[in-house]
């Protein structure tokens, strides 16, 4: 960012820090619970490569016109309004929080809001706007505006937010502490040293693992990072990846499996030597960024053949066609 700044020759000094401390204020303030905007960024940048032409044509035909043909450039949107009163409802719905130390995960015990209403978590949220967006079906002229033909869908659904919040919510859910322990919302209340600095366990795997990487491995660009596991996608993971896209029983998208996998990865590597207090640096850092790395390429997978399936019809991703 800083150089940034300064090819744009802003010389008030003083200006740049301000902007450098509201920046760093803006991106603690919304690492509270998701992916950071990094890791939302890399899931759909992840995905788009990876969309059907139909399935693109779909997507575009829902995206408002100032994203500008991009899902990625608003896979953070259900983070920047969830704080907003009219949407306050949708907050459960980025995690789940399960028993603690237990590991395991059950929708029927588990997904449920803290007033326990059934179903508002990040898994019954995927279940929610899969099955909305079910009923796209593309304009007849594609150079109408979606909302003209939104009444003919017998939901009255908004499926520029469906698809909106369903690219998000497979984000999260991949996140290992977004399926968490209860008492410390998914790590939220664990406070560590991250190098030289404190934070919250939970903000570590939203962000900082991911930040870490970039600027030591990735030339701080999240669009190196990212090409770098595409490459791993269509290389060292391609044989794995038709199973990571696929649901049994011919479901469009199975958030039960992917919040299992978090659950239980959050126990192997997140909460692992992570206790209250404890100084988390390259042992740590080294250990859990291939987690982090395949955790990410798994939610653009997913992401993908979900999208696929809707739009294209289609149970296939474009992987093996690259
Ligand atoms: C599903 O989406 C509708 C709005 O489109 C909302 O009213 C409902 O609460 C949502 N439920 C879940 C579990 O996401
Ligand atoms: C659908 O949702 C988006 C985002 O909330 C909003 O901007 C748009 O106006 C909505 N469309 C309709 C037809 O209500
Ligand atoms: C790394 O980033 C800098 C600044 O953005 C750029 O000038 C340089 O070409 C990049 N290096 C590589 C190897 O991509």
């Amino acid at each position: 960012m800083i150089i940034f700044w300064e090819e744009k020759e802003i010389k008030d000094c003083r200006t740049l820090m301000l902007a450098v401390v509201v920046l760093r204020l803006l991106q603690s303030g919304v690492s509270v619970d998701a992916w950071g905007a990094d890791g939302h960024h890399a899931t759909c940048l992840l995905a788009e490569p990876l969309l059907a032409p139909a399935t693109l044509k779909a997507v575009r035909s829902l995206l408002p016109e100032y994203a500008k043909g991009s899902l990625a450039s608003l896979c953070t949107w259900p983070d920047d309004i969830k704080w907003q009163h009219q949407w306050r409802w949708t907050s459960p719905l980025h995690y789940i929080d399960t028993p603690d130390f237990l590991c395991r995960y059950n929708y029927l015990r588990d997904c449920h809001n803290e007033y326990g209403d059934k179903d508002m978590c990040v898994s019954g949220a995927i279940n929610n706007f899969t099955s909305q967006l079910t009923s796209f079906q593309l304009p007849l002229d594609l150079a109408a505006p979606y909302l003209m033909t939104k009444h003919d869908h017998p939901n009255h659904y908004n499926l520029t937010e469906a698809t909106l919040f369903l690219a998000h919510f497979v984000g999260d859910i991949h996140q290992p502490l977004h399926v968490g322990f209860t008492s410390d919302a998914g790590g939220n209340t664990i406070s560590v040293h991250w190098y030289k600095r404190k934070y919250n366990l939970h903000h570590i795997w939203d962000s900082e693992l991911i930040n870490t990487a970039k600027q030591r491995f990735y030339n701080s660009s999240l669009s190196v990072m990212v090409d770098a596991i595409l490459l791993k996608i269509g290389g060292k993971w391609v044989g794995e990846t038709k199973s990571w896209g696929a649901c049994a029983n011919h479901g469009i998208s199975c958030p039960d499996v992917y919040a299992a996998e978090s659950i239980s990865l959050a126990c192997k590597y997140a909460y692992r030597n992570a206790t209250p207090g404890s100084r988390l640096a390259d042992e740590y850092f080294l250990s859990r960024l291939p987690i982090v790395e395949r955790r990410l390429a798994q939610g653009g997978v997913r992401l993908a053949f979900i999208l696929n399936r809707l739009f294209a019809q289609t149970s296939d991703s474009l992987i093996n066609q690259k």
